[in-house]
């Protein structure tokens, strides 16, 4: 294998060498530098969240950069579990964990053997595949603890927020209509595919930190067993309707909803505050509490407000709703969305009240 030294976070390790294969697709060992900040924020919850001594499995490791950088810098992992398919993988994963002086079991099986082997053994399970990681979330919690941190990877958002129907309803058992918001039901729709197999596994989850990047979701949540508990996530799956600018949640099917969707809480606030305290993507983080605090499962996006083609500034927006008495923030799901605290015809009604102020102030 052609191999190029890199650094990520406070690790080294080798890489096929892209020059070499043309793309990282193409190349032996995959290694995506696009999906740092989806690692140093996964470290940075670990750290958060972490007490020491963790069994730490990532099933789907590739050159294991990420199992490699939770062992480093996180500070709270006490066995680390990598495997892979690949053998190329599997012989790259020894050579890096050598060249960081970090122990680790090392596997080379098809994840959810492993995963069923694993049984009630980890503490943190993390899925980060190709595509879609639903293939693998009911070995996940089989592998988990009485108690633990289920992460998941997608990369498969087309699929997510409903574009190929055929397949979100295969990988996903979901339907999805098209709305402004299509982001976060993409996201509601992994996170509640993973709730209701979480479900199925009788844990209940509670979702510590999801979000969207480009790309990618990514969602890590706390699982807990208990059949009665369990019950809970159904709480909070239910169908989101979107009818000219008015959403509504819906506790049934219905022609025209998306669903079944996590309509419950995206992450935890204070676990979010607490990782922009101690790292990096503070602005982002911040963002993230932020929009955690507001329970409605869909965000507004300002072309939807738009009066004589005009529509406020993201800034304006959020001003004029705060003065109107509507808490809103932006959200990092679009440039031009934010979430509030209020219904579409309360959030419209507040920019027409500002627009007609301003207009008589001239
Ligand atoms: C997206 S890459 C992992 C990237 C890595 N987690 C990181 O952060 O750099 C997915 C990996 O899963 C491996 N893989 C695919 N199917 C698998 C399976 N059924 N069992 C185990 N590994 C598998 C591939 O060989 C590939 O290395």
């Amino acid at each position: 294998m052609n191999l190029v030294l890199r650094r990520e976070g406070a690790v080294v390790f080798y890489t096929p060498d892209v020059e070499k294969y043309g793309s990282i697709y193409s190349a032996p060992v995959f290694y995506n530098p696009a999906m740092e900040k989806n690692r140093t924020l996964s470290v940075l919850l670990l750290k958060t969240y972490g007490e020491k001594g963790l069994v730490v499995c990532e099933p789907l490791s590739g050159t294991g950069v990420r199992g490699i950088r939770y062992a480093v810098e996180s500070g709270v992992v006490g066995k680390l579990i990598l495997n892979d398919i690949s053998k190329e993988a599997v012989e790259l994963i020894k050579k890096n964990l050598e060249i960081n002086g970090v122990d680790a079991e090392v596997y080379n099986e098809d994840a959810n053997a492993l995963l069923h082997k694993l049984k009630d053994s980890c503490d943190v399970v993390d899925i980060d595949p190709f595509g879609s990681p639903a293939p693998f979330i009911h070995g996940a919690f089989r592998a988990l603890k009485e108690e633990g941190l289920i992460c998941a990877t997608a990369t498969d958002t087309a699929v997510l927020v409903g574009r190929y129907p055929r397949k979100c309803l295969r990988r996903y058992g979901s339907v999805i209509v098209k709305t402004p918001f299509y982001i976060e039901i993409g996201l509601r729709n992994l996170l509640g595919y993973i709730a209701r197999v979480a479900a199925a596994e009788d844990y209940k989850i509670t979702p510590l930190m999801s979000y969207w990047e480009g790309h990618y979701f990514r969602v890590c949540a706390y699982a807990a067993r208990g059949a009665r508990d369990a019950d809970d996530n159904f709480h909070h799956i239910a169908y989101i309707k979107y009818e000219r600018g008015v959403r509504k949640i819906l506790h049934a099917q219905s022609e025209g909803s998306s669903g079944p969707l996590w309509v419950g809480p995206l992450g935890d606030p204070l676990i979010i505050n607490k990782m922009s305290e101690i790292g990096p993507y503070q602005d982002f983080l911040k963002i993230l509490a932020e929009e955690y605090s507001i329970s409605a499962p869909w965000f507004y996006r300002l072309p939807e407000f738009a009066a004589g083609g005009k529509s406020p500034t993201l800034k304006e927006a959020v001003g004029v709703l705060r003065a109107a008495g509507i808490y809103a923030v932006k959200t990092h799901m679009a440039p031009d969305g934010f979430k509030a605290d209020g219904e579409y015809g309360e959030v419209l009604m507040a920019f027409k009240r500002y627009i007609s102020s301003a207009h008589s102030l001239q």
